[in-house]
């Protein structure tokens, strides 16, 4: 296979503004399929502005984005979803007056054609996160921020992703539940999962990804392998906060 065959996801020099504001310069990210590729950077560099260009819910006014070769860039994001890009926001996005049962069976989508596997089932999410079986029935909102944080991720894992969009699932978390959400992680990656992971997290972010890219303002500043990155302490120290 091709190194260009392999590849889920290309971003090619995107630039995405809202309104006037020009947020992203030029970001360019690959993603290899079965990969976690983080990305990282401080508050307000653009991380989840560069997963809603790519989900299509704020699309970027230039450059490209690729998914599985198909230029997607002018795509809407329900049809973009519909191809296999799901994100879980770190505004957590759960129906808090739905059940936990109900927030996952509204968010199941049928997995795309061409795959042969049955995808996820609430059978399969629940094996994955057995604390939203044993809540199947309590309300969303009356869940901790953890457990929240897991029925969003669970929701996006019920629409079959090829490529899961994770945006900051352990900010505003216990360090126990960050370690929860790091094995629960640790499992989808085994699984053969694509994940771009936001974060500003470093340690978290470690333990998971594959490499890591860091954007700051608007801009990619380094992409590499962890061992690269840490053995580079004035990226370290200018770009993240650590
Ligand atoms: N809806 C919006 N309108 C205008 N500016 C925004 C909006 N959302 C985010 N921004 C700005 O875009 C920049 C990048 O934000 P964001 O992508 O949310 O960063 P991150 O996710 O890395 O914290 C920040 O300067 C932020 O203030
Ligand atoms: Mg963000």
């Amino acid at each position: 296979m091709t190194a260009e065959a392999n590849q889920i996801l290309q971003v090619r020099e995107i630039h995405t503004y809202y309104g006037l504001s020009h947020i992203l310069f030029g970001v360019s990210i690959d993603i290899s399929k079965g990969e976690v590729l983080c990305l990282l950077g401080r508050n307000g560099a653009g991380k989840t502005t560069t997963m809603r260009s790519i989900s299509g819910l704020t699309p970027a006014k230039e450059g490209k984005i690729l998914f599985h070769g198909e230029d997607i860039t002018h795509i809407s994001s329900n049809k973009i979803a519909k191809k296999g890009i799901v994100t879980a926001f770190a505004e957590k996005r759960v129906f808090g007056n739905l059940t936990v049962k109900e927030n996952l069976e509204i968010a199941r989508r049928a997995p795309a054609k061409e795959k042969k596997q049955e995808g996820w089932t609430l059978e399969k999410v629940y094996s994955l996160f057995p604390i939203l079986d044993k809540y199947s029935n309590r309300w969303a909102k009356t869940l901790s921020g953890g457990e929240q944080q897991m029925v969003c991720i669970a929701r996006a894992l019920m629409a079959n992703p090829d490529l899961l969009l994770l945006d900051e699932p352990t900010t505003g978390l216990a360090p126990v539940v960050v370690n929860d959400i790091s094995q629960q992680v640790k499992l989808l990656q085994r699984e053969g999962m694509s994940i771009l992971l936001a974060e500003q997290n470093f340690l978290f972010a470690k333990e998971l990804g594959d490499r890591c890219t860091i954007i700051d303002a608007g801009e990619i500043r380094f992409t590499g392998t962890f061992e690269d990155l840490e053995s580079d302490e004035s990226i370290m120290k200018k770009y993240l906060t650590v």
